[in-house]
Protein backbone atom coordinates (compact mmCIF):
# COMPACT_ATOMS: atom_id res chain seq x y z
CA UNK A 1 0.00 0.00 0.00
CA UNK A 2 1.06 3.66 -1.03
CA UNK A 3 2.29 6.08 1.34
CA UNK A 4 -0.78 8.44 2.69
CA UNK A 5 -0.63 12.06 1.01
CA UNK A 6 -1.63 15.41 1.50
CA UNK A 7 -3.17 16.69 -1.17
CA UNK A 8 -4.76 19.80 -2.55
CA UNK A 9 -7.97 19.33 -2.06
CA UNK A 10 -7.93 18.71 1.29
CA UNK A 11 -6.86 22.59 1.82
CA UNK A 12 -9.02 24.11 4.93
CA UNK A 13 -8.03 28.03 2.87
CA UNK A 14 -5.64 28.23 6.59
CA UNK A 15 -2.08 27.39 5.99
CA UNK A 16 -1.60 27.21 9.59
CA UNK A 17 -4.42 24.45 9.55
CA UNK A 18 -3.18 22.88 6.29
CA UNK A 19 0.24 22.71 7.90
CA UNK A 20 -0.47 20.54 10.95
CA UNK A 21 -2.84 17.79 8.77
CA UNK A 22 0.23 17.58 6.51
CA UNK A 23 2.46 16.84 10.01
CA UNK A 24 -0.53 13.94 11.12
CA UNK A 25 -0.17 12.56 7.49
CA UNK A 26 3.33 12.54 8.08
CA UNK A 27 2.73 10.63 11.37
CA UNK A 28 0.33 8.38 10.26
CA UNK A 29 3.20 7.33 7.99
CA UNK A 30 5.59 6.79 10.13
CA UNK A 31 3.00 4.59 12.46
CA UNK A 32 3.02 2.69 9.20
CA UNK A 33 6.57 2.39 8.95
CA UNK A 34 6.71 1.69 12.76
CA UNK A 35 4.81 -1.12 12.37
CA UNK A 36 6.41 -2.49 9.14
CA UNK A 37 9.64 -3.31 11.29
CA UNK A 38 9.89 -5.33 13.85
CA UNK A 39 10.46 -3.39 17.31
CA UNK A 40 6.90 -3.08 18.98
CA UNK A 41 8.50 -0.42 21.58
CA UNK A 42 8.86 1.95 18.25
CA UNK A 43 5.23 2.05 17.24
CA UNK A 44 4.12 3.00 20.96
CA UNK A 45 6.18 5.55 20.57
CA UNK A 46 5.07 7.09 17.53
CA UNK A 47 2.00 5.99 18.37
CA UNK A 48 2.48 8.26 21.20
CA UNK A 49 3.54 10.86 18.99
CA UNK A 50 0.70 10.62 16.81
CA UNK A 51 -1.91 11.33 19.87
CA UNK A 52 0.24 14.28 21.13
CA UNK A 53 0.58 16.37 17.55
CA UNK A 54 -3.52 15.22 17.35
CA UNK A 55 -4.34 16.65 21.03
CA UNK A 56 -2.33 19.47 19.73
CA UNK A 57 -3.86 20.20 16.74
CA UNK A 58 -7.53 19.45 17.89
CA UNK A 59 -6.80 22.25 20.60
CA UNK A 60 -5.31 24.54 17.86
CA UNK A 61 -8.03 24.40 15.42
CA UNK A 62 -11.02 24.31 18.41
CA UNK A 63 -9.37 27.77 19.63
CA UNK A 64 -9.33 29.13 16.20
CA UNK A 65 -13.28 27.97 15.19
CA UNK A 66 -13.92 29.61 18.87
CA UNK A 67 -12.86 32.75 17.64
CA UNK A 68 -14.41 33.32 14.55
CA UNK A 69 -17.88 31.51 16.04
CA UNK A 70 -18.44 28.94 14.11
CA UNK A 71 -21.51 27.79 15.04
CA UNK A 72 -20.93 24.07 15.02
CA UNK A 73 -18.13 23.97 17.08
CA UNK A 74 -19.72 21.90 19.80
CA UNK A 75 -20.08 18.78 17.96
CA UNK A 76 -16.84 19.17 16.06
CA UNK A 77 -15.43 19.54 19.52
CA UNK A 78 -17.38 16.27 20.26
CA UNK A 79 -15.93 14.44 17.15
CA UNK A 80 -12.46 15.17 17.86
CA UNK A 81 -12.69 13.85 21.71
CA UNK A 82 -14.15 10.62 20.28
CA UNK A 83 -11.22 10.59 17.30
CA UNK A 84 -8.71 10.88 20.53
CA UNK A 85 -10.43 7.93 22.11
CA UNK A 86 -9.92 5.92 19.04
CA UNK A 87 -6.44 6.14 18.62
CA UNK A 88 -6.24 5.36 22.21
CA UNK A 89 -7.98 2.12 21.71
CA UNK A 90 -5.98 1.00 18.60
CA UNK A 91 -2.59 1.95 20.80
CA UNK A 92 -4.08 -0.64 23.71
CA UNK A 93 -5.15 -3.46 20.95
CA UNK A 94 -1.11 -3.03 19.82
CA UNK A 95 -0.29 -3.10 23.39
CA UNK A 96 -2.06 -6.26 24.17
CA UNK A 97 -1.05 -7.88 21.50
CA UNK A 98 1.21 -6.63 18.80
CA UNK A 99 0.24 -8.76 15.91
CA UNK A 100 -3.38 -8.55 16.23
CA UNK A 101 -2.36 -5.18 14.22
CA UNK A 102 -1.08 -5.44 10.73
CA UNK A 103 1.24 -2.37 9.38
CA UNK A 104 -1.52 -2.22 6.50
CA UNK A 105 -4.52 -2.35 8.52
CA UNK A 106 -3.20 0.64 10.61
CA UNK A 107 -2.79 2.60 7.60
CA UNK A 108 -6.02 1.92 6.33
CA UNK A 109 -7.59 2.79 9.92
CA UNK A 110 -5.70 5.99 10.11
CA UNK A 111 -5.99 7.35 6.54
CA UNK A 112 -10.24 7.05 6.72
CA UNK A 113 -9.69 8.52 10.60
CA UNK A 114 -8.25 11.75 9.16
CA UNK A 115 -9.12 11.87 5.59
CA UNK A 116 -12.83 11.65 6.50
CA UNK A 117 -12.63 14.12 9.42
CA UNK A 118 -10.40 16.80 6.96
CA UNK A 119 -13.54 16.13 4.16
CA UNK A 120 -16.66 15.75 6.12
CA UNK A 121 -15.86 17.91 9.21
CA UNK A 122 -12.75 20.60 8.62
CA UNK A 123 -13.40 21.59 4.81
CA UNK A 124 -17.24 23.06 6.31
CA UNK A 125 -15.04 26.17 8.76
CA UNK A 126 -13.42 27.26 5.58
CA UNK A 127 -15.91 30.35 5.16
CA UNK A 128 -16.01 31.07 9.12
CA UNK A 129 -12.25 30.60 9.71
CA UNK A 130 -10.74 32.18 6.02
CA UNK A 131 -9.97 35.81 6.79
CA UNK A 132 -9.98 35.82 10.05
CA UNK A 133 -7.01 37.10 12.24
CA UNK A 134 -6.17 34.14 14.06
CA UNK A 135 -5.95 32.08 11.02
FE1 LIG B 1 -11.23 19.07 13.11
FE1 LIG C 1 -8.12 19.41 11.57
Amino acid sequence: MAYLQWTENLSVGIPRMDEHHKKLVELINQVFDAMSGDAASAVDSVLADLLDYTRYHFSEEEKLLAACAYPDLAEHQEVHRSMVKEVLDMRSRHLADPASVTASETLDFLSKWLMRHIIGKDLRYRPYAENHPLA
